[in-house]
């Protein structure tokens, strides 16, 4: 039997669980029954992780007497997108899903979003359960509701809020990804246990080893304690009014350095890294928190193999410029999120433009 914990999301009366377990793909059709689902089963993934889990997610969920049908869509951010969106939909019309149907994403952000995004929309809403198999997926992504696509003048310009009914997380998942990946999701993890104070940056502190090899009891306890950080902001502030920004920890310089080097350079998580590196200085340059929580926090960054320099390529001004042209910036004002000490962050618009330079000089930038 695996040992499973539970996380439950209370949103009234969408609320709905976080089950996570190493070797929990083999509960999932039992999970789906529990959580009362019926009736037809389309599997979203793609071609990466379809040889890897397909297989076993869809027998699983047979066995517990659900029919099911698959889609397999092309790897990458480039096909997240409406026309695999209308693939979804095209199947879904094919296989005859109704309203009690379930759509099901078995892979990282990206297939997550998409199909998140055909599951709200498809019908006017079927069933949503996510299976993120990335790190990132699973601490962030598949976490608070959000869903969408691409445009290509813009990412994730389409979308929607729509809450899933059941999110199964396998810890075991995570033994096949490839280690820039398992780094850029650590990014995402370390940014959650630095804006709140819990007994995360305790653990990533003191069990540094275990997360590296990726042992799945102790990913297990940094996944959950992740996934309920996230939890707290979001259960608070749902449709992003205001605590949610904090989320945004290391996003204002890492939207602007993936944007600059033209995404594909940096992995999003690997970008976020540099851009809490960079908050801190900034947060220790302006008084608002001591010295040392750039150190400490460079630390834990390279620790768990992150960037946390600017390459001198990039030229400081230019970031800044895309700063400014982030569809979150509001009445010209770079919206920063900045540590007052390593757990505790506030938001602030009011840092003026030679100190980010400056700053962003300091990471290495030209
Ligand atoms: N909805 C949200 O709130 C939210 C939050 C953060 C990020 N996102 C989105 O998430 C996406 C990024 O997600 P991601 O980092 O998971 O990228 P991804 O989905 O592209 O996955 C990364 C790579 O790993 C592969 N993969 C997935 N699981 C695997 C496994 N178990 N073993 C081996 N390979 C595996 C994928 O096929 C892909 O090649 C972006 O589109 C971003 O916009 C959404
Ligand atoms: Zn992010």
């Amino acid at each position: 039997m695996v040992a499973v914990k539970k996380l439950r999301v209370e949103l009234g009366e969408r609320s709905y669980e976080i089950v996570a377990g190493a070797g929990l793909l083999a509960q999932a059709g039992k999970l789906l029954q529990e959580r009362g689902l019926a009736g037809k089963v389309l599997v979203v993934t793609n071609t990466t992780v379809a040889p890897l889990y397909l297989e076993e997610l869809t027998g699983r969920i047979r066995e517990a007497g659900f029919e099911t049908a698959t889609l397999i869509l092309p790897d990458g951010e480039e096909y997240k997108t409406l026309a695999q969106v209308e693939k979804v939909y095209d199947a879904a019309v094919k296989e005859r899903l109704e309203r009690s149907s379930a759509m099901v994403a078995l892979g990282g952000g990206v297939i997550g979003d998409l199909a998140g995004f055909a599951a709200a929309s498809y019908l006017r809403g079927v069933h949503f359960v996510q299976v993120p198999t990335t790190l990132l997926a699973q601490v962030d992504s598949s976490v608070g509701g959000k869903v969408g696509v691409n445009h290509r003048e813009g990412k994730n310009l389409i979308g929607a809020f729509y809450q899933p009914a059941l999110v199964i997380t396998d810890l075991l998942t995570l033994k096949t990804l490839p280690e820039r990946e398992f780094h850029a999701g650590l990014a995402e993890v370390i940014k959650h246990a630095l804006i709140m104070e819990t007994g995360l940056y305790q653990l990533l502190s003191s069990r540094i080893q275990e997360v590296k090899d990726r042992d799945p009891a102790v990913l297990e306890e940094v996944v959950l304690q992740a996934c309920a950080i996230k939890l707290r902001v979001v259960e608070k502030d749902e449709r992003e009014q205001g605590l949610r920004a904090i989320l945004n920890y290391g996003h204002t310089i890492g939207h602007a350095l993936e944007a600059e080097s033209g995404y594909g350079v940096f992995r999003h998580g690997e970008a976020v890294a540099v851009g809490m590196a960079g908050a801190a200085l900034l947060s220790e340059t302006l008084g608002f928190c001591p010295a040392g929580v750039h150190g400490e926090t460079v630390a834990v960054l390279k620790e768990y193999g992150l960037p946390v320099t600017i390459p001198r390529e990039y030229p400081a001004e230019a970031l800044y410029r895309r700063m400014l042209l982030d569809k979150k910036v509001q009445r010209e004002k770079v919206r920063f999120v900045l540590p007052r000490r390593i757990g505790e962050v506030f938001i602030t618009d009011e840092v003026p433009e030679t100190v980010v330079i400056d700053t962003l000089r300091r990471l290495g930038a030209g």
